[in-house]
């Protein structure tokens, strides 16, 4: 069995990227189909990303005033480093004028799947694509097997990949899956979720001698907290006493609320971006198109700018026949993906150890922290970078 559908813009990936680009695409009257192969539950329950930066939560905003950003959400007006137990704060307002918001990506993944359903999307679960064919040409299609087993094909006038690092679509835009500027990291984080009250009211990034320790939050009631580990460590293998004792001696200067930990996980880290972002009609959003590790909270945010960009040139080519955005969109979004790709590296090398750390390396790392947190300017950098620069 095979069915063939056909629309103007097909969406593979439910994520934060492929539906607010199927909302912003709805709203310049361009329509799309957005699948996935996960289901709708699955989406909503996986716990991922937890911080919006200002230019997210404005076009959260713009998107659906009642959006729970503003009531279940939490806006943070500044982080803390924490350098051998000495806490700086970065103040945000104070620095740049803007803010960040806790709220996590399944509650925004919520809130777009209830709207776009709401307002008749064409959006299919369980639908898993399997191959992208014709990029080259006028009618591009993404082929892809349902959750009976039958093919479904899409035939389009443009593919979006917004299906995540493993991308099928990212081989049909950069020939093969794996092309493009890499590193590794030779550390992960050991990340839990626990049932605690907070035990600060900011998320505070802890540089110890101990090793690094990040504390964030979730909500009232539950706390997302991680440590530096080695990139193969076993989330199972630690007892909870000794991941408690593991996060309290990394963040000295503070006695952390502790509660049953009911989610424990290892996170690589990677920085990676796809050498094409775009190839005939198709296009790479997000993870699909890049990777940044964890430290600088960008992902997500990452996406999103992304697809800010993406819909204005689709807007601009199915509304008024001009390509000329769809041809700058690599370089375009490439501009502010590498200063994301910066960000995140060097918030990650200010405070992380590498194995072959040595003293030198220790008391240099802690002059670069104190460059940043004893200079206005370098509070500014980081305070505008961390909320994001604007669009
Ligand atoms: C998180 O809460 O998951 C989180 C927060 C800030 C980061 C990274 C992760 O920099």
């Amino acid at each position: 069995m095979s069915t063939s559908i056909r629309t103007q813009v097909a969406i593979v990936g439910a994520g934060p990227a492929g539906l607010i680009l199927s909302h912003l695409l709805a709203e310049a009257g361009v329509e799309s189909v957005v699948i996935d192969q996960r289901s709708r539950d699955e989406i909503e329950s996986t716990i991922r990303a937890g911080i919006l930066e200002q230019g997210t939560v404005d076009l959260l905003t713009r998107i659906d005033t009642n959006t729970r950003v503003h009531t279940v959400g939490d806006r943070h007006d500044g982080i803390e480093l924490r350098l051998r137990g000495e806490g700086h704060r970065i103040d945000f307002p104070g620095l740049v004028g803007r803010s960040v918001w806790l709220y996590p990506q399944h509650e925004v993944l919520k809130d777009m799947l209830a709207l776009r359903l709401g307002s008749g999307q064409d959006l299919r679960f369980n639908v898993t694509a399997s191959r992208v064919d014709d990029v080259d040409a006028d009618r591009p299609r993404v082929v892809a097997t349902d959750a009976d087993g039958s093919e479904l094909v899409i035939e389009a006038d443009f593919v979006v990949g917004a299906d995540g690092s493993r991308s099928v679509v990212r081989p049909a835009i950069a020939g093969t899956s794996r092309d493009g500027y890499f590193r590794e990291y030779p550390f992960a984080w050991f990340g839990i979720l626990c049932e605690a009250p907070a035990s600060a009211d900011e998320l505070i990034y802890s540089n110890s001698e101990n090793g690094f320790a990040l504390i964030s939050q979730r909500s009232h009631d539950v706390q997302r907290m991680y440590f530096q580990c080695a990139p193969d460590a076993d989330p199972n293998a630690m007892s909870e006493a000794e991941i408690w004792e593991t996060l309290q001696a990394r963040v000295p200067g503070t006695a952390l609320n502790e509660g049953r930990i009911f989610q424990r996980d290892v996170l690589r880290f990677r920085s990676f971006v796809a050498r094409e972002l775009r190839h005939g009609r198709a296009a790479l959003v997000g993870d699909a198109a890049h990777t940044v590790p964890p430290t600088g909270a960008k992902g997500m945010n990452l996406a999103i700018a992304d697809v800010m960009i993406l819909a204005d040139a689709l807007h601009a080519m199915f509304g008024e026949n001009d390509a000329r955005l769809i041809d700058a969109y690599a370089e375009t979004a490439s501009r502010r993906i590498w200063k994301a790709q910066n960000f995140s590296w060097w918030m990650t090398s200010m405070l992380h150890k590498l194995p072959e750390h040595n003293e030198f390396d220790e008391r240099r790392q802690l002059g670069e922290l104190r460059s940043v947190v004893e200079s206005e300017a370098g509070r500014t950098y980081l305070a505008e970078a961390y909320t994001g620069w604007t669009l």
